[in-house]
């Protein structure tokens, strides 16, 4: 989304119980998708809700959807013709139904009913709705809605959890009277709720360059257009922890998730850098268009693997995975039994290789920009500074995980990034989504001056 279509910060909008504080709306686009469910009704008020809140407002709806609304309800609430027919059928002209999608910074669909969320995981276009849905590359939001056996369905949670790994942002339905006549699971979540998660997501997109279908440009809040500066540079980014074998079963590890290093490596993908990701272990799904994946389980696989990128040239070696520091020394080919241990058991530790300070200094070209990680719980920025000197890095960016509103597996992180001169930014709490490309600004706009 470029800074054009954002205009003046909307809060509360004049929407009764509607929150979207926060939220720069004034001119963004949403694509509202209606799917046959009773909840349709409901999807009226929501389109009004978004309209009154500053939002471009256009519908699609499946046939099912118009057995319980007319697409006029939907034309006159939203000021826009609807697609409600892949066809044009009925709408004077052909529409070129791909429009809508270009069109748009956020797609909504609600009521997402089952059918709707098992052909978006299985990538079905066969109508309108789920063509839309398919040739829109932005964030995508849906607000589920239908009976609580087929919420609970197996074949459901499957297709949802596969939604929610492309990154797809589920609203739960809620607990409430079902059109059925039970009272439980599967009832739309509120419009009201649903206008808060839209204002959420696009209070992330705002500093997401081109995390819509519309970009034109990026702001990066430090004053520096990310992009302009990031494209084109070969960017290596380590992510996650290491795992280091203690027997076949049995591992030490740290509590690092990847979040912060996969969010990152997306961002920089999103500013035009070619990006190689060398991840530790971690449950997450590598963000579309990195130029490499290295997938590593050790310290030492994973030095291999920084040492390899560097040799192959790298404009920028950021660190953020945490490696392990100590490893077994003997790790066992079969499993240890405890009875064999006894009451205590002792492991024999050693050093890891410390890759930042012995690795990095031995491949990277003078022109290699290095960031190091720092994780303090006391003395935050004089320890960052000394991890800075002592390993010869250009950054650091350093954080208390034991701070609220931060660290391992949490939402929200709040770092400070440190260069030779001192503190560059100490950041809020924020998403991780988008403190790193708040960081990815940062970095460019103190960097891109030493360059000049
Ligand atoms: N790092 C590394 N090689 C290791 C361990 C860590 O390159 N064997 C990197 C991490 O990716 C991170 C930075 O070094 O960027 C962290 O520095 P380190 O000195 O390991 O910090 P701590 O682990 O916090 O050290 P200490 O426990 O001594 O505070």
């Amino acid at each position: 989304m470029s800074a054009k279509n954002i205009g003046a910060e909307v809060i509360g909008a004049g929407v009764d119980g509607a929150k979207v504080d926060g939220a720069k709306v004034d001119g963004a686009r949403i694509l509202l998708l209606v799917t046959g469910g009773i909840a349709a009704y409901k999807a009226c008020y929501l389109t009004r809700l978004l309209v009154q809140a500053g939002f471009a407002v256009k519908v699609a709806m499946t046939e099912a959807a118009q057995h319980f609304v007319a697409p006029l309800t939907f034309q006159v609430l939203s000021g826009h013709p609807v697609a409600s027919d892949l066809w044009g059928e009925g709408q004077g002209e052909a529409m070129d139904h791909i429009e809508y999608a270009r069109w748009a910074d956020l797609v909504v669909a609600a009521p997402a009913t089952a059918n709707l969320i098992a052909k978006a995981a299985g990538g079905i276009a066969d109508d309108i709705v789920t063509t839309l849905l398919l040739a829109f590359p932005g964030p995508v939001l849906f607000a589920p809605a239908m009976n609580d056996n087929m919420w609970r369905h197996a074949a459901t949670q499957a297709n949802l959890a596969t939604l929610r790994e492309r990154g797809v942002t589920i609203v739960e339905p809620s607990d409430g009277f079902l059109a059925c006549g039970t009272e439980a699971v599967g009832r739309l979540a509120e419009p009201e709720a649903i206008l808060a998660a839209v204002g959420e997501q696009l209070a992330a997109l705002e500093i997401r360059p081109g995390a819509s279908a519309n970009s034109e440009s990026s702001d990066a809040p430090s004053g520096a257009d990310p992009a302009a500066f990031w494209s084109g540079r070969r960017v290596v980014i380590t992510a996650g922890p290491t795992h280091e074998a203690i027997d076949p079963v049995r591992y030490l590890a740290n509590r690092s998730t990847g979040v912060f290093g996969y969010a990152l490596a997306e961002a920089a993908v999103r500013c035009g850098a070619a990006v190689t990701l060398i991840s530790g272990p971690t449950c997450l799904v590598p963000p579309a268009g990195i130029d490499e994946l290295i997938l590593v389980e050790t310290a030492d696989e994973m030095a291999e693997a920084v040492e390899r990128s560097l040799r192959n040239g790298a404009d920028w070696l950021i660190m953020a995975a945490a490696v392990a520091d100590f490893a077994p020394v003997k790790p066992a080919a079969d499993k240890i039994k405890k009875d064999a241990v006894g009451p205590q058991w002792q492991l024999e530790l050693a050093r890891t290789v410390d890759i930042l300070g012995e690795v990095v200094p031995a491949h990277r070209s003078a022109q290699t920009k290095v960031v190091g990680f720092a994780l303090e719980t006391e003395d935050l920025l004089a320890r960052a500074q000394a991890k800075m000197q002592s390993k010869g890095l250009d950054y650091v960016v350093a954080n208390d995980p034991t701070r609220a509103g931060s660290g391992f597996g949490a939402r929200n992180h709040q770092i400070k990034l440190i260069g030779p001169e001192g503190l560059i930014w100490a950041s809020e709490s924020i998403a991780k989504t988008e403190l790193a490309i708040r960081l990815l600004g940062q970095l460019a706009a103190d960097a891109g001056l030493q360059e000049q």
